[in-house]
């Protein structure tokens, strides 16, 4: 395939998403081939770095992520940087003029992706004034990435949706979610639609419910400012976890297509039943984090983290139960968790596939537990498959057996960081991978009355320990239905 190019625009590019994800996956890219000679990546920001500084943090990123890096020098040379007041003019006049120059010695065709890794108070000026002051009017294309918060509920995005949509269209927008970047959240389609054994049984007529964790075992870090207005309601479930709600629900696209595609996700949104004031607790469990240990580790509570309240009452922690209202999904829940200062890092989806009618077999006394396929997205990658077999040494019947795929099932051991891949898509104008504003739109829709019986006061907050898997309440929730948590990790 033909290596695109472009000129890459960093707006935040002191920032720790650049260093931490950008620079190293763009130097991923150059290695693999993915992309040539012709590209340059263009680092603003306000601080008054020179050229040099830029890519001696470059080279630090590089360095700290990837262990055999070489050609550092060369590399870095592509870098330039362009100290920057987002809301002066003559600041873009300049910056144009960098970017025509830099056009011209790396033949990028005016190609341009400006990628806004930053505050997100700002992204409707830097969008409208990159169109006003002619930043946008170049021969080649124009594309805007667009990291999260997409807003803070259905208001606040319209209201940015608007600002960025006087500057760029709908298809030159790309708006980040980086677990769509995730190598096996990308294989859920694939894992449903192209194989004849699980296609048939993907409804309710097969399946008793679907569990999707997110489970992280860091704590809010240096983010209390961002995190007490978000929790984790906005900051995950909005997002990543409604996500992979719409990829295992979906009916097959008829091609593969981004607009098939995102429109089936979209009917899926569509159809989540939106909860209640009065339904609320019993649908989502909301949990912050109180002290804990982890291993030998003693570990504060989420009230003691730096720039959080005392009083606060900000969830880190969410478990619901959601609900698709149509033909192939009534009546089978969805149970989503995800959480901060968990007892393990596990993201995972765990199909489990309702009870045979009639069951001889039995383990240890117990009726045989039911199949599940697990989808390990991270940190392993993979998947198993959980059935019944007998076993000649053993008294009983049977006994459950995995079936393991897990762990470099997928070729080769390196599969690509999510921001590698993402950041080619865009280059390639490939949008399949982001999210549609129709998407963005729906998940605030469901997530906005939650957020708002919660203000009102109409659930508990409930507390975990640091370390444990959660709350009490959200083992209940599946309880009451006669199913289980499936374990972390
Ligand atoms: C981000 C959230 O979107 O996802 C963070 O803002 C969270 O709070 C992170 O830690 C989790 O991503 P991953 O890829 O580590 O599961």
């Amino acid at each position: 395939q033909e290596q695109p190019k472009s000129v890459i625009v960093i707006f935040g590019a002191t920032g720790d998403l650049a260093k931490r994800k950008l620079f190293p996956s763009i130097y991923r890219l150059v290695q693999n081939n993915k992309i040539g000679e012709n590209f340059a990546v263009v680092g603003v920001a306000r601080r008054p770095w020179t050229n040099e500084e830029f890519r001696s943090n470059v080279t630090d990123s590089i360095q700290t992520s990837i262990k055999e890096s070489k050609d550092l020098d060369e590399f870095t040379s592509h870098f330039h940087y362009h100290p920057f007041d987002v809301t002066n003019p003559s600041s873009y006049l300049e910056l144009n003029d960098l970017l025509n120059k830099l056009d011209g010695t790396y033949q990028t065709e005016g190609n341009r992706i400006f990628y806004l890794a930053m505050a997100p108070e700002f992204f409707g000026t830097i969008a409208q004034n990159l169109k006003k002051e002619g930043l946008t009017a170049t021969d080649g294309w124009s594309r805007l990435v667009i990291e999260k918060p997409f807003g803070h509920d259905l208001p606040s995005a319209q209201k940015l949706n608007q600002e960025i949509r006087e500057a760029f269209n709908e298809d030159q927008i790309y708006r980040i979610d980086h677990y769509l970047g995730k190598e096996m959240v990308q294989n859920i389609e694939v894992i449903r639609f192209a194989n004849a054994l699980f296609e048939p049984l993907w409804n309710n007529r097969y399946i008793s419910n679907i569990q999707v964790t997110s489970s992280e075992v860091l704590g809010v870090e240096d983010r209390g400012r961002y995190y007490e207005k978000s929790g984790a309601l906005r900051d995950m479930v909005q997002n990543h976890m409604l996500q992979m709600v719409a990829l295992l629900a979906m009916e097959p696209p008829i091609k593969l297509t981004t607009d098939e595609i995102r429109s089936e996700k979209v009917k899926v949104l569509r159809a989540l039943r939106s909860v209640k004031d009065e339904d609320v607790s019993k649908y989502f469990i909301r949990g912050q984090y109180a002290g804990g240990k982890l291993g030998d580790k003693q570990l504060i509570g989420y009230r003691e983290e730096n720039n959080v309240e005392d009083t606060s009452q900000t969830e880190t922690y969410v478990a619901g139960k959601l609900l698709i209202d149509n033909f192939r999904w009534a009546g089978v829940p969805f149970y989503i968790r995800t959480g901060k200062r968990m007892a393990a890092k596990s993201t995972k989806i765990v199909v489990q596939f309702k009870d045979i009618p009639m069951n001889l077999y039995y383990n240890k006394g117990e009726t045989v537990p039911p199949n599940l396929l697990v989808i390990h997205i991270q940190p392993e990658e993979g998947i198993t498959l959980q059935l019944n077999a007998k076993k000649d040494d053993e008294a009983d019947y049977s006994k459950p057996v995995n079936l393991d795929l897990s762990n470099n099932f997928l070729e080769g051991i390196n599969t690509p960081e999510a921001y590698e891949k993402l950041l080619y898509d865009c280059m390639r104008g490939d949008a399949t991978n982001f999210t549609h504003w129709d998407e963005v739109a729906l998940s605030w829709s469901y997530v906005d009355p939650i957020s708002d019986a919660w203000k009102k006061g109409l659930a508990e907050l409930t507390t975990y320990p640091s370390g444990s898997s959660g709350p009490d309440e959200a083992d209940n929730m599946l309880k009451q239905d006669g199913f289980q948590w499936w374990p972390l990790g």
